[in-house]
């Protein structure tokens, strides 16, 4: 089941949100800092033992404050222009996020839409994206698409079958 929601991610209460990280694993601005100030330093400190994350893979972490139970880090691509591997990065960073969860008997997980913000993907590409991968490899789970302000609600919400 595939649903969008548009609010604050860090507010959810699933088994899990993901995160818009970059490959250390060490925090940023964006959703990735959202998440880190509402999860508190025992979030960062966790992340640290990881030791980062290659683009287009995942790990999961505690929730520290967070209402979610757990945050499952991934890196979306940098947009070079849609010919250095985007699309297909894109795809394994939802899909490894899926298979995480799924790995750690989870059930529900709340997505930011990966990439759209200081990457630069374009959103209604990403959104595209997002709703294919799922609907292959996400079915059995429950998945809310969460969507910072009301554009990014309209594409998303475009974009679901
Ligand atoms: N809840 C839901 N969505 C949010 C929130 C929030 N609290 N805050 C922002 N968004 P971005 P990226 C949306 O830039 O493009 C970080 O510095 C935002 O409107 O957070 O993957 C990392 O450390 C946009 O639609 O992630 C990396 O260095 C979406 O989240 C880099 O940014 C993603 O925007 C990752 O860039």
């Amino acid at each position: 089941m595939i649903r969008v929601w548009q609010g604050d991610i860090t507010t959810l209460k699933v088994d899990a949100i993901v995160n818009a990280a970059n490959e250390t694993l060490l925090g940023g601005g964006g959703v990735d800092g959202a998440i880190h100030r509402a999860a508190g330093p025992g979030l960062l400190a966790e992340c640290r033992r990881i030791g980062g994350c290659p683009t287009g893979e995942a790990r999961i972490t505690g929730g520290h404050d967070l209402p979610a139970r757990h945050v499952i880090h991934t890196v979306g691509p940098v947009w070079r222009g849609g010919d250095a591997d985007e699309d297909a990065l894109l795809a394994s960073a939802y899909r490894n996020s899926l298979q995480l969860a799924r790995d750690h008997g989870l059930t529900s997980i709340a997505f930011p839409a990966i990439s759209t913000g200081v990457y630069g993907f374009p959103p209604d590409r990403a959104a595209r994206i997002a709703v294919t991968t799922i609907a292959e490899h996400g079915d059995d789970l429950d998945v809310t698409l969460v969507a910072y302000d009301d554009k990014a609600a309209a594409i998303l919400a475009d974009a679901l079958p």
